[in-house]
């Protein structure tokens, strides 16, 4: 049973993250239901596309145990708090909040649900963002604890799913679609990832994981289709040296692709103009 206490705690919890929340216009989560299928690298590439094309973004790392943001876009570092309010990380002009910098490195962090929750709380309610256009947060896998937080807690106003084209990842990501309408998030959308590879030799496409599963599976559960990004080993190389692709390779097959998918996130939010940059 809820004691008195812990409600009024609560309810303070929730105002303060309403307030601040309130100051970004387009909240995104980014989850799936298989892991390893690139959530993180859609985040952080995502972000960066959107930042390129003008608009105030942040990356909240929402995997708690697994936080892959800061190695992927290169942050070091210690998160600091002005006694109030925990200052964002900043790479590139994209702000950065990870639990990754709050840890010594290589140290686990064996919490149970709640307490993973709580500091996703945190992560919305504590942390300085300021007036972003966008937060991306990137997601654990799954349909567990940290979704439901986020889900509630962030009140995104978009579920970006990504699979794989396999059998597997499809059917996992099934049930993350579901989730996703269940929580009521108001626009949901499908990415399929490593959707082929061309080999850098012969130019030959390589369809490992099969092609085309995503889209099929958008239609068949009405939700968007936001594109379909292939597998590009540069963009593995540079993501393990903490430099997101598009940031380095505009050109890049990969980097087109989430340009693409940017503009049409900007289409959803009928974003037809640049963000104001003030
Ligand atoms: N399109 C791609 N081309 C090349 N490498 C990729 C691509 N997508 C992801 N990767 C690589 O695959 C690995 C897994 O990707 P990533 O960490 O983004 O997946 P994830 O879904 O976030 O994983 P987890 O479920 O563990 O959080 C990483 O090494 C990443 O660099
Ligand atoms: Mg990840």
């Amino acid at each position: 049973m809820i004691t008195e206490d812990k409600k009024k705690q609560l309810d303070l919890e929730n105002k303060k993250i309403t307030n601040n929340i309130h100051k970004i216009k387009h909240r995104i989560v980014v989850f799936s239901g298989k892991g390893g299928v690139g959530k993180t690298t859609v985040s952080v590439n995502l972000a960066y596309g959107l930042h390129i094309h003008g608009y105030k973004t942040g990356i909240l790392d929402a995997d708690i145990t697994g936080p892959d943001i800061p190695k992927m876009t290169g942050i070091q570092g210690e998160l600091h708090s002005d006694g109030n309010k925990i200052i964002a990380q900043e790479s590139h002009g994209v702000k950065v909040v990870s639990m990754a910098n709050i840890l010594p490195p290589d140290q686990a962090v064996i919490w149970r649900g709640p307490l993973r929750s709580k500091m996703l709380n945190q992560f919305l309610g504590d942390v300085e963002w300021g007036n972003l256009d966008y937060l991306v947060a990137d997601l654990p896998p799954g349909t567990g604890d940290e979704i439901l937080t986020m889900t509630q807690n962030m009140k995104p106003d978009m579920a970006i799913i990504v699979t794989t084209p396999q059998e597997l990842s499809l059917i996992d990501s099934a049930r993350a679609i579901s989730m996703a309408k269940k929580m009521e998030i108001p626009k949901i959308a499908l990415i399929e990832n490593m959707s082929g590879l061309i080999c850098p030799k012969c130019g030959h496409r390589i369809e490992l994981f099969g092609i085309g599963g995503g889209k099929k599976q958008a239609e068949e559960m009405n939700i968007s289709f936001l594109g379909a990004i292939p597998i590009n080993l540069e963009a593995r190389k540079l993501a393990d040296e903490g430099k997101p692709v598009i940031l380095e390779n505009e050109e890049a097959d990969i980097s087109v692709t989430i340009f693409h998918i940017v503009k049409e996130i900007e289409n959803m939010f009928n974003e037809n103009t640049k963000a104001s940059m003030s």
